[in-house]
């Protein structure tokens, strides 16, 4: 009935999300409201991990790409899970460390990399960092002498594949501002470049090809070029590179038009061709990891807020007002992002109407979704958006001063805080 399985309605016509009613937390929270579901959290953590402890005899790593939704308790699921992390600032490294990550399982990811976070991570021994550019060679190389330190380094490489999907979030063809172009033998000079600095140890090589990717090619083709290129470094310089970290991507169920493929299939059938370039280039299996975000978390959370008023222009459309908008989801205002809406406290009703669903913000564009299908709205409804479990609380933000929403995870039907709301005070707290 709705584009999550976990999403089911009560006899009191409330929705749940994984067995709790959602009226109930609107009601104990306030709205808006961030609910995720932990137990769908843990079941994708475990999909992703028995598939690729099975395809690689355990010699891969699945790392939590957290820039999708990070937070202490986020980083424990993670932790217990026995995944590791991709972290792209200092904050989300300092928060995966607060949170008793293991630093060896942790990535440090970015293209410009500040001294003091390199100094943050060199320091709390990170397993990787995934150097992004010349200079950044150089950086790291430095501050691993100043602290008598070897570092342990990937490449990020751009492979030059074209995945089909918003130019914002796409990131493996040549003009990108993230890695090294391996068309124009920048990549290659690169390894040849830091084989000479004293404190790197060459790792491997990264690429990430884009978001919310829906076919298999793209990642099978990822593979064989990144593959090759581990081929032609052992070949030309005599550099073994063991591991190849292929990044994440996996599309995820937006709204009834989308299509995912199973995430052990993801994984199964790139790691069939993997095994097979790297038989027939003639070099040793590397370590394997992916670094899934999105569809570990997105499905498994919903946004709920309290529906103010309904603007029926005659001719033109129906505004639906929620008491959040832009500043705890701003994917529609950026990316034009699908997604479907319920009202929580008439879920089984047929959503007859069409609406265009309009956030608090002082801008037009504060929309969360145009031409909709919903339940016939009134002032006081609680409305439900689903699948905002990645990348809605993190790139949250407070313009026109309003604070972030909580976050509360359901688990064996319970329900806990993980994060507070934001208050007045919050939002003052570093003013002088
Ligand atoms: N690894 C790297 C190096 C990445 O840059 C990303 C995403 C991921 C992994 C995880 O990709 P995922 O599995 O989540 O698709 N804000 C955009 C998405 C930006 C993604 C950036 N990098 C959105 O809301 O759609």
């Amino acid at each position: 009935m709705f584009v999550t399985e976990n999403l089911e309605v009560n006899e009191q016509n409330h929705l749940t999300i994984g067995g709790v009613d959602t009226i109930a937390l609107a009601e104990k929270y306030g709205t808006p409201l961030y609910v995720m579901d932990e137990d769908m959290i843990r079941q994708n953590c475990r999909i992703y991990k028995d598939a690729i402890d099975r395809d690689y005899n355990g010699n891969g790593l699945i790392l939590y790409a957290s820039k999708a939704f990070s937070c202490l308790h986020m980083y424990r699921i993670v932790r217990e899970e026995g995944l590791g992390v991709d972290v792209v600032s200092g904050g989300e490294l300092y928060t995966a460390l607060k949170a008793g990550m293991d630093p060896e399982k942790i990535y440090f990811h970015g293209n410009n990399k500040t001294d003091d976070e390199i100094e943050l991570a060199v320091s709390n021994n990170v397993g990787r960092l995934v150097v992004d550019n010349f200079l950044e060679l150089e950086h790291i190389n430095r501050i691993a002498k100043e602290k008598n330190k070897t570092v342990s380094i990937l490449f990020r490489i751009k492979p030059g594949i074209d995945a089909h999907t918003h130019a914002f979030i796409r990131t493996g063809q040549i003009d990108s501002k993230f890695g090294f172009a391996l068309e124009t033998g920048e990549a290659f000079e690169a390894v040849k470049s830091a084989s000479e600095y004293k404190n790197l140890k060459i790792a491997g090589i990264h690429c990430h090809i884009g978001s919310q990717i829906f076919e298999l090619e793209p990642f099978q083709e990822a593979a064989k070029v990144m593959c090759g290129f581990i081929a032609e470094v052992k070949d030309k310089l005599d550099i073994v590179m063991d591991e190849l970290n292929l990044g994440g991507g996996f599309g995820i169920k937006y709204t009834e038009k989308d299509d995912p493929v199973a995430y052990d299939q993801y994984i199964d059938a790139v790691a069939s061709v993997i095994k097979t370039c790297c038989w027939e280039a003639g070099i040793k299996l590397p370590k394997i990891l992916m670094e899934p975000g999105r569809s570990i978390v997105a499905s498994a959370g919903i946004t709920l807020y309290t529906i103010g008023n309904v603007k029926n222009i005659p001719g033109i459309r129906k505004y639906v007002s929620v008491d959040g908008g832009m500043t705890d989801n701003p994917r529609y205002i950026l990316y034009q992002s699908e997604y479907e809406a319920a009202i929580a406290n008439k879920a089984s009703d047929p959503r007859d109407d069409i609406v265009t669903i309009a956030g608090k913000c002082c801008e037009s564009g504060d929309l969360i979704q145009e031409n909709t299908k919903l339940q016939q709205a009134e002032a006081g409804d609680v409305l439900a958006v689903f699948a905002t479990g990645a990348y809605n609380y993190s790139m949250a933000s407070n313009y026109n001063r309003i604070p972030r929403p909580p976050v509360v995870m359901v688990s064996g039907g319970k329900d806990k805080l993980i994060l507070k709301r934001e208050s007045y005070e919050d939002l003052i707290r570093n003013d002088l």
